[in-house]
């Protein structure tokens, strides 16, 4: 199969293949953090004045779709704060106890960084309260009659959480974070400038104009532009081309499915779904990811927010609905009743994002 899986342009840190590719590419301060101008604007100053005070940083909750930087941020911030950070991820603390070893080693002002967040089991996050309000926390030891509770002091350390769905977070946990910040989808031109420094590092002859034809397919995230970059790379060598110009980017990207306005074979295939199956919406989350046999998180968190920005989809309390945009892009006509706003004032299941 030439497409490129969906697995592979959301799969998260780790993969080794991956790892020799991206490492290198990922910014390590501010100034080499594209994009995201009003974000990295207040951190710079939270993480000056806390620095210039001597003290740790804030609780930080970074939301947004996955690939725009949440762990990148998250390292950035602990390497301008000149401090360590321990990464964890939500669904990998099953158990107070497994929160616990990482709590106690934490020196003052480190970062402790909790990716998806939202998937914290709820007696983790009950337990962590006291840890991110007094830097205590209250361990019980042994079971029954013979069980009693130590209270462990713990350092001043920042939780630096990451979500993709900052609407599934309890209230009391995202009051507890002092700053919070969304990251939205990146310009062409941030894309660009990404692209740019990725392929200086790599060593890839990628003129600006190939640049360009990445970035407008790459779905406004910066690691799914550097995922194309690979793959155009790979492309251009199998053709003996000396650059990665316009058409060798055009055509490596058409040979994996990606069309010029950047969806891929699964986007189509929902808005393909939703047009055919469903008469062009509303149709619920999980008929949808039934009829396509895809998962839930997945539709939600990787396909509909580009959608949705794009104005492909409209979100209503019913369900998801094909726009005229939607027909027009797969060449259908779309009926007399189609909805032709670019954005619907659907109900926000994510509200909140403004508030600091
Ligand atoms: N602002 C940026 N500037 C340059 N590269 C970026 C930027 N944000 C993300 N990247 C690149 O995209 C990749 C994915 O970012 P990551 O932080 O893992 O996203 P998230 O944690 O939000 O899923 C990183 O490896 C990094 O190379
Ligand atoms: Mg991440």
């Amino acid at each position: 199969m030439t497409e490129v899986s969906r697995d592979e342009l959301i799969a998260r840190e780790g993969k080794p293949e991956d790892a020799t590719f991206t490492a290198p590419l990922r910014p390590r301060t501010f100034p080499e953090f594209v994009g995201q101008e009003s974000v990295v604007a207040n951190l710079k100053i939270a993480v000056f004045a806390a620095k210039e005070r001597g003290e740790p940083l804030d609780h930080l909750l970074l939301d947004g779709p996955p690939g725009l930087g949440k762990t990148t941020l998250a390292h950035v911030v602990a390497n301008e704060m000149d401090v360590r950070l321990t990464a964890t991820s939500g669904p990998a603390l099953e158990r107070p106890g497994d929160l616990m070893g990482l709590l106690t080693n934490l020196g003052h002002g480190d970062l402790l960084f909790i990716d998806e967040i939202h998937r914290l089991p709820r007696v983790v996050e009950e337990f962590l309260y006291p840890a991110l309000e007094e830097f205590q926390i209250d361990f019980v030891l042994d079971k029954g009659p013979e069980a009693r509770t130590v209270k462990f002091n713990l350092q001043h350390f920042t939780l630096v959480g990451a979500t993709t769905r900052v609407g599934l977070l309890t209230t009391p946990l995202r009051e507890r974070f002092g700053l919070f910040h969304h990251l939205e989808f990146y310009k062409t031109e941030d894309l660009e400038e990404i692209l740019t420094r990725s392929a200086r590092i790599l060593e890839v002859p990628l003129t600006a104009e190939g640049a360009r034809a990445i970035a407008t397919r790459a779905r406004g995230t910066p690691r799914i532009a550097n995922r194309l970059l690979r793959r155009v790379r790979d492309y251009a060598q199998h053709e003996r081309r000396e650059r990665l110009d316009e058409a060798t980017a055009a055509e490596a990207l058409e040979k994996l499915q990606i069309d010029a306005q950047g969806l891929d074979a699964l986007d189509k295939k929902v808005l393909e779904v939703i047009i055919e199956t469903y008469d062009g919406g509303p149709v619920g989350l999980k008929a949808l990811a039934a009829t396509l046999n895809e998962e839930e998180d997945t539709l939600a968190d990787v396909v509909e927010p580009f959608l949705l920005k794009e104005g492909y989809l409209g979100r209503t309390q019913r369900g998801r609905l094909a726009t005229k945009r939607a027909y027009e892009h797969l060449g259908k006509k779309p009926p007399g009743d189609v909805l032709e706003i670019k954005h619907l004032p659907f109900e926000e299941e994510d509200s909140g994002h403004d508030g600091l």
